[in-house]
């Protein structure tokens, strides 16, 4: 594990661009892992900056989403689908048929549904730089505690710390969905190179026993410490 210690947000945020960009740039064809989250939008906009500025072209590479909340359409403002969009597609030269993201309104075959979104992967070739943040409680993509550090995509059930944590998104609580589509911890373990980024106190504890702690399902992150290629930039 390769831990890089940066002073704030900004630092973080660039960093993982500069990391990100080199890898689009040494692999046009590159398969990316995308994330969601307040964390991740800081390397977005680094990344559309030097898509603005002529230095970076999407135009050949693919994406996969580590997840999306169930029930809701591409539509709702605080689907992962919108949120992609919203903050990072819509404003570079990413091909739309190269853009995944589990779709959050299946309602049955759900295990045929996430085996073809592995599948999918395959067929591209795995995912060459899979980007994470990270929750309070150590999960990563919707992988909550408990879940099998050898997951795959399937419907997991939120936990209610996660819940908690995004329910004020919503309008009314009832809307806050109680279920997500994810990639397994398995899945992630895959990708060739990960990239965590880890922002404030909140995400301390959990970054801490990510990267010293037991490797144990209560905190999914640890997992990554089987990963051969993994780097964690925090402040
Ligand atoms: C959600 C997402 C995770 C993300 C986490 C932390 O649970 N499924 O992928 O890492 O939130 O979000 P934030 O970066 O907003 O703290």
């Amino acid at each position: 594990m390769l831990v890089v210690i940066k002073k704030d947000y900004e630092e973080i945020s660039r960093e993982a661009a500069h990391i990100v960009a080199g890898a689009v740039r040494s692999n046009s064809k590159i398969v990316l892992g995308l994330a969601t989250g307040s964390t991740p939008l800081g390397l977005y906009r680094e990344l559309i900056a030097l898509h603005s500025a002529g230095d970076l072209d999407f135009s050949q590479a693919t994406s996969f989403n580590l997840d999306e909340y169930l029930g809701l359409p591409a539509s709702h403002p605080q689907s992962f689908h919108f949120f992609m969009q919203n903050n990072f597609f819509s404003q570079v030269n990413f091909p739309p048929g190269n853009v995944h993201i589990p779709d959050g309104t299946i309602s049955r075959d759900y295990d045929a549904y996430c085996a073809r979104y592995e599948q999918c992967i395959k067929a591209a070739g795995g995912i060459d730089l899979q980007i994470l943040g990270i929750g309070r409680n150590g999960h990563v993509g919707f992988n909550e505690p408990t879940s099998s550090l050898a997951s795959r995509t399937r419907l997991k059930a939120l936990s209610r710390e996660t819940v908690e944590d995004n329910r004020h998104f919503f309008a009314n609580e009832s809307e806050m969905p109680k279920c997500a589509i994810t990639m397994g911890i398995g899945t992630i373990l895959d990708s060739r190179r990960v990239l965590l980024l880890a922002s404030g106190r909140s995400k301390a504890a959990a970054v801490a026993k990510a990267i010293e702690g037991p490797i144990t399902s209560s905190v999914s992150a640890s997992a990554l410490q089987m990963h051969a290629d993994v780097t964690f930039i925090i402040d």
